[in-house]
């Protein structure tokens, strides 16, 4: 079964082709990040503005120029959640295609989605249950994913995502956006054993709490009230700001992982699962190993490669095959909102 689909939540156009699921045949990613830069973050009218401008080059460039749609079977499109004017592009256009073509259309929740780059051309089997992280932009949330693909929220963020603490925190010691490529490239400048000004070590919120709940907001009150006093004391140089880099890394990966596997103790499952633009971060993947393997834990750890982390259409074509619903067109309808508390 081959799945056209296309998302348009944020700052990335994209379009694939997925057959059965599982294997990419075609995956065109158009992102706008390096306008959004310049301005330090996403300003949304222009992440609007970009999608409108690439829906039709990457849709044409998805179907290999030959805008033929009769080897697809289905058409899936992210509805929700995510910035309204750039969902709107996507999601119209979908819609336009399932009129003129007849073709059932999947609408697709872009937080569970993310979880389905694990399935994305892997040799072996996704085993479920499973637990499911989702760390993006906006979102960070824990689920069980069930042996039927349905899904339990077990827990996510009281304030900011773990993305944006990175792209917070970036901004604030003036490294550029999206902050968690740039905090990961500072960060391993900084040498252990370098010296410091003073020892520092940034909060790690909730992390010692028995619950499945996060708190990033803290980090940014931390970090702001560090280097003002580094500048205050003229500390403030490359050294510094590659340990703060350092520090917030550590800080974010401290808390995600040690939530993450209290809940993979708790509904002792075999199975962990992760996926969002945080996923592509190293010292994650680096981090879950070390305490899999020191906590002598039987799971198999499963993270998409980098590109398939960030925002991209062959997992949403993914989870549309394990979640083949389609509605009619005329009642789908853009979900800037969508909950994934379920
Ligand atoms: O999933 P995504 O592409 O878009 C949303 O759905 O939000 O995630 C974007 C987020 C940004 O906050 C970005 O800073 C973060 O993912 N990110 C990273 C890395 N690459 C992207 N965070 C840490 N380390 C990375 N290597
Ligand atoms: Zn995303």
């Amino acid at each position: 079964m081959k799945i056209f689909s296309i998302e348009t939540s944020c700052d990335e156009t994209s379009a694939a082709v997925i057959e059965n699921g599982r294997i990419i045949i075609k995956n065109v990613v158009s992102s706008s990040k390096d306008l959004h830069t310049i301005t330090g973050g996403i300003i949304p009218e222009i992440a609007a503005r970009e999608q409108l401008k690439c829906i039709i080059p990457v849709i044409n460039e998805a179907l290999g120029n030959s805008n033929n749609l009769s080897g697809i079977d289905s058409l899936a499109v992210t509805v929700g959640p995510g910035l309204n004017g750039s969902l709107l592009i996507g999601v119209e256009t979908a819609k336009a295609l399932a009129m003129i073509t007849g073709k059932p259309l999947i609408p697709v929740n872009h937080i569970f989605a993310h979880l389905y780059a694990n399935w994305l051309d892997k040799k072996h089997d996704i085993v479920l249950p499973a637990i499911g992280l989702v760390v993006s932009g906006g979102h960070t949330e824990l689920f069980l994913v069930k042996k039927d693909h349905t899904f339990k929220w077990l827990g996510g963020t009281r304030d900011d995502a773990a993305g944006e603490a990175f792209d917070k925190t970036a901004r604030l010691i003036d490294l550029g956006y999206p902050g968690g490529p740039a905090i990961s490239a500072s960060a391993s400048q900084w040498l252990d054993g370098q010296k410091l000004y003073r020892e520092i070590t940034l909060p790690r919120p909730m992390m010692d709490e028995d619950n499945l709940e996060f708190s990033f907001s803290g980090l940014k009150t931390a970090v702001i009230r560090e280097v003002n006093r580094m500048k205050i004391d003229n500390q403030w140089n490359e050294i510094a700001r590659n340990f703060i880099a350092y520090e917030i890394q550590e800080a974010i990966t401290d808390v995600l992982t040690k939530k993450t596997l209290m809940a993979v103790k708790q509904f002792n499952v075999s199975t962990l699962i992760i996926g969002g633009g945080v996923a592509a971060n190293k010292r994650l993947t680096e981090k879950f190993k070390e305490k899999i393997k020191n906590e002598k834990l039987k799971i198999s750890l499963n993270i998409p490669i980098p590109p398939l982390c960030t925002d991209n259409a062959a997992y949403i074509a993914s989870y549309a095959y394990f979640h083949n619903n389609p509605q009619p067109w005329q009642e789908i309808q853009a979900k800037p909102d969508l909950a994934v508390e379920v």
